[in-house]
């Protein structure tokens, strides 16, 4: 016998925009089940994304689960873009009349919504297999899976797909229902957490003729670094020596390389992707994050656009729930796609402005050159930078 259970929205993914989602749907009093198959210490301990739009700091905060990252974060208010051996400042805060990121890793933010979650009693069921998702074309979805070994079903009114780039909730919209956009970057990024304090206090993006860097951090004793590297790079070429020549070299400018050297706690290899699938949307059933597109990294937009989506979808499942209607569900794929793929754009644009492209000649690095050079001489190009990089307005 399948043992039933009943929610209002049955949550696929404990990440990001599967935690943020229960939050706010249930301080609009909305029910909610979230279904992960890993477990928590798992997605508690996950490395990934550190950089996070004034945007998404303030829903963060306003929604109440902002307490840790005011104390623990780090606020930033400009860049450096590092290229022909110089560094150049750009200016955030007096560029955007006042904005700021944040540096505040995301398996921080996991946390924070896992015990928010728990706290409340809010249900999260870690560990679970074989979720499949069923009848979201009809007013009664439902979803299976097995936990502890004993089969389940949920029936709820609609299910949220957020369960990442390779989760299932994407393939089990019908054949001919999405258009997919998916463009593969011929390089990857080598990413590594070091013990050792930053080398600058604010970022560093570094165009080099050996490929690009990026210098982060996740708090002031902790640097995070990556790499240009290829697409299908072996980790076992890179072992900690050879990083921090790498490093070294990519980071030096005329006045010297200021890059204390450490334990590297952590090494892994993200592909540069850029996917998009149109609509989110099918029936009850609506993708969210990672599920409907990734952006290449740099620029940092993957967590702040799936935070952006459920922010969206929260309000449009409450609106629904307090009687008025399904019409911001019917607009939240058009809704959420405008800024996506403004994100999308900009993240093309920067990885696009700062790796070298194998194959190539000299022609595109003197271009990218230019570019930057323009970029950081002109009020106007800089303006346009920082405006994006902080996070377009949410526009609902
Ligand atoms: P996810 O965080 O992927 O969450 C999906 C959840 O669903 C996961 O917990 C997963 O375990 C669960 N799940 C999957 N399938 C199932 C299933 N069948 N059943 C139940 N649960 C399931 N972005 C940046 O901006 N900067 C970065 O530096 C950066 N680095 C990254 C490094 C890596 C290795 C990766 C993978 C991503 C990185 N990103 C980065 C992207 C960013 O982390 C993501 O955009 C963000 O995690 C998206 O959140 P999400 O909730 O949509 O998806
Ligand atoms: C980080 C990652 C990025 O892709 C980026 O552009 C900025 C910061 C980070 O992991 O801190």
């Amino acid at each position: 016998m399948v043992q039933t259970a009943r929610t209002q929205v049955a949550i696929i993914g404990a990440g990001p925009a599967g935690l943020l989602l229960a939050h706010l749907l249930h301080l609009a009093g909305v029910r909610s089940v979230v279904l992960e198959n890993r477990s928590q210490q798992y997605i508690e301990e996950r490395i990934r994304a550190g950089l996070l739009e004034q945007g998404t700091v303030d829903l963060l905060i306003e929604c109440g689960v902002g307490e840790r990252l005011k104390r623990e974060s780090l606020v930033h208010h400009g860049i450096e873009l590092r290229f022909g051996g110089r560094g150049h400042r750009i200016d955030l805060t007096a560029l955007t009349g006042g904005r700021t990121v944040t540096i505040y890793a995301q398996h921080e933010v996991i946390k924070d919504l896992v015990k928010a979650r728990l706290d409340a009693g809010g249900e999260i069921r870690f560990e679970v297999s074989d979720v499949s998702v069923h009848d979201f074309s009809g007013p009664t979805p439902r979803v299976r899976y097995r936990e502890s070994g004993a089969e389940r079903e949920l029936a709820c009114d609609f299910i949220a797909g957020c369960d990442g780039f390779h989760g299932i909730c994407r393939e089990s919209i019908p054949a001919g229902v999405l258009t997919v956009y998916d463009h593969h970057y011929p390089f990857a990024w080598l990413g590594v957490l070091t013990e050792t304090p930053p080398v600058s206090p604010e970022l560093i993006y570094t165009h080099h003729e050996r490929g690009f860097a990026l210098f982060t951090m996740r708090t002031t004793r902790v640097s995070r670094l990556y790499l240009q590297c290829t697409p299908d790079e072996d980790l076992a070429n890179w072992p900690d020596d050879r990083i921090w020549e790498e490093l070294r070299a990519r980071l030096g400018t005329d006045g010297g390389v200021n890059l204390r050297e450490g334990p590297i706690l952590q090494k892994g290899i993200t592909a540069m992707r850029g996917f998009v699938v149109e609509p989110m949307q099918y029936h009850r059933l609506f993708l969210a994050g990672d599920a409907a597109h990734i952006v290449p990294p740099t620029g940092a937009k993957g967590l702040n656009l799936a935070v952006a989506d459920v922010r969206i979808l929260a309000r449009a499942l409450a609106a629904h729930y307090a009687g008025r209607g399904m019409d911001l569900l019917e607009r939240y794929s058009a809704t959420c796609l405008r800024r996506i793929w403004r994100a999308q754009r900009f993240s093309w644009w920067m990885t696009t402005l700062l790796h070298r492209f194998p194959g190539e000649g000299p022609l595109r690095t003197r271009l990218q050159l230019a570019e930057l050079d323009y970029l950081v001489h002109s009020k106007a190009a800089s303006t346009a930078l920082a405006e994006n990089y902080t996070g377009l307005p949410f526009d609902d």
